[in-house]
């Protein structure tokens, strides 16, 4: 057997899955914080174009790609599936273990699979122009390429202090022809009240959004994007699952185990969604989303409806949560500091079909590291999530002497992720835990609501 399984080009997944078919009981909606009713489309159609708000509340089981999204799609996907032959060796384990290759995409990572369907859906919409946030920047750069693939203008509000410390994806994106400036920013009534406060504020990811949606309410001609969390966000990631399952399919083989790394979601659902939709009819599979200690959104934070940024302008979503207010700490994984987490996946796991974990950054660079030394390629600080679940499953498998087939999601390269690399091999990385306390008083504001 080869080391990659390719799909050639005419074999990409014409359609993407839509998981909200297959529910045996509905997602709880998203909730006006006002009336506490369910949110309007009319509400929504502020922020988001109406065609992608019918894919939001779509409960269509496929949905077809347009020809316009296959053809830029078709830069670099289908991507390839690797065995990893290597960290097998290395581990001495019976499991056979497979990594669906994201990182080969223009930005990096899974997210231009979202950011070209979205800018396209804007662009024939008639929207000319994208707000958005970032954190470490992957979704900046996934958005600002896909902009420039379809002509429109972007803006991003990039978290301070990964604009102060990455400036490669800063670079990419103005490469690519986006605006990116530091958040909180002085461009937004928002942004100016948090930098009165403190003009250092390191920022989050919860106040960039609220900086992204008041620019684009406010401008003519602008809507906002986001790059995770949502439905319609999901939906565009399942070609990932889709692609893997036929890549597996061609080889006679289906997995035991599903992983990936979970921020707002989205290359987590991508891959496993596709896999779930068997589970939910009686195929029995692990499913585990793994997270960091030092945002425990699933392994900690409890199932309610929540703020999806900390200026409370979005509604109220259902979902694991460790409250709207909270301003994460420095760690690398800039991708996976979100406070929430995506309704669908934290509905899963409430129904127990996905479960969750958590590492610290020191076990997460350790994985990553073993990852780069056996396979090669060097992991996104996210990824290395996923690789450490993947790393404790194939031991596991060695312990029980058996044969498990264990499926990860590679969600983005590390190359621009170098200087964490750094920290973790001179040995000056720090890892993060909460106590009960802090927790409990970063959602008690949270009760005045009611439980999804
Ligand atoms: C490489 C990579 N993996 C994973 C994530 C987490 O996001 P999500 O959970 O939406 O896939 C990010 C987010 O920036 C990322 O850049």
């Amino acid at each position: 057997m080869g080391r990659k399984i390719v799909l050639p080009e005419n074999e990409m997944p014409q359609f993407w899955y839509n998981i909200q078919a297959d529910l045996r009981n509905p997602l709880p909606p998203p909730l006006d914080p006002l009336t506490l009713e369910p949110v309007s489309p009319e509400k929504l159609s502020m922020i988001f174009p109406e065609n992608l708000i019918e894919q939001e509340v779509s409960r269509e089981r496929w949905i077809k790609i347009p020809e316009e999204v296959m053809n830029k799609l078709l830069i670099w996907r289908p991507t390839p599936l690797y065995r990893a032959f290597s960290l097998e060796r290395y581990l001495e384990t019976p499991a056979r273990i497979y990594f669906k290759h994201e990182g080969v995409s223009p930005p990096g990572s899974h997210k231009p699979n979202t950011a070209i369907a979205q800018a396209y859906y804007n662009k024939i919409y008639g929207t000319k122009r994208l707000t958005t946030e970032t954190g470490a920047g992957q979704w900046g750069s996934a958005l600002a390429f896909a902009c420039n693939q379809f002509g429109l203008e972007l803006k991003v509000y990039m978290v301070r202090v990964s604009y102060n410390q990455k400036p490669y994806r800063r670079i990419l994106m103005e490469a690519w022809g986006a605006k990116c400036v530091p958040s909180p920013s002085m461009d937004t009534e928002v942004g100016r009240k948090y930098c009165e406060k403190d003009p250092e504020h390191p920022g989050s990811l919860g106040i960039a959004i609220s900086e992204a949606i008041e620019d684009a309410v406010t401008t003519k001609d602008t809507k906002y994007s986001l790059g995770s969390v949502l439905n319609h966000v999901l939906l565009h990631q399942t070609i990932v699952g889709l692609e893997a399952k036929k890549q597996l399919e061609s080889i006679g083989e289906y997995p035991d185990t599903v992983i990936g790394c979970v921020g707002g979601g989205s290359n987590f659902a991508g891959l496993a969604f596709p896999f779930l939709s068997d589970k939910i009819n009686g195929k029995e599979m692990k499913v585990i989303a793994c997270e960091p200690s030092a945002c425990p959104t699933l392994t900690r934070g409890p199932y309610v409806y929540d703020y999806g940024d900390t200026a409370e302008t979005t509604p109220l979503l259902p979902m694991h949560s460790i409250g709207h207010k909270f301003v994460p700490p420095p760690i690398h994984a800039g991708g996976l500091r979100y406070h929430g987490m995506a309704p669908l996946v934290s509905f899963l796991v409430k129904e127990g079909l996905i479960e969750a974990r958590a590492y610290t950054q020191n076990e997460v660079f350790a994985a990553g590291l073993l990852f780069a030394r056996t396979e090669g390629f060097i992991p996104a600080p996210e990824t290395n999530h996923a690789l450490a679940c993947v790393i404790e499953e194939a031991k596991l498998a060695k312990e029980k002497g058996e044969e498990k087939v264990i499926l990860v999601n590679f969600s983005g390269h590390g190359i621009i992720d170098l200087a964490a690399y750094d920290l973790y091999m001179s040995k000056k990385l720090e890892d993060y835990l909460f106590s009960d306390e802090e927790l409990s008083l970063l959602v008690k504001d949270l009760e005045k609501f009611p439980r999804p």
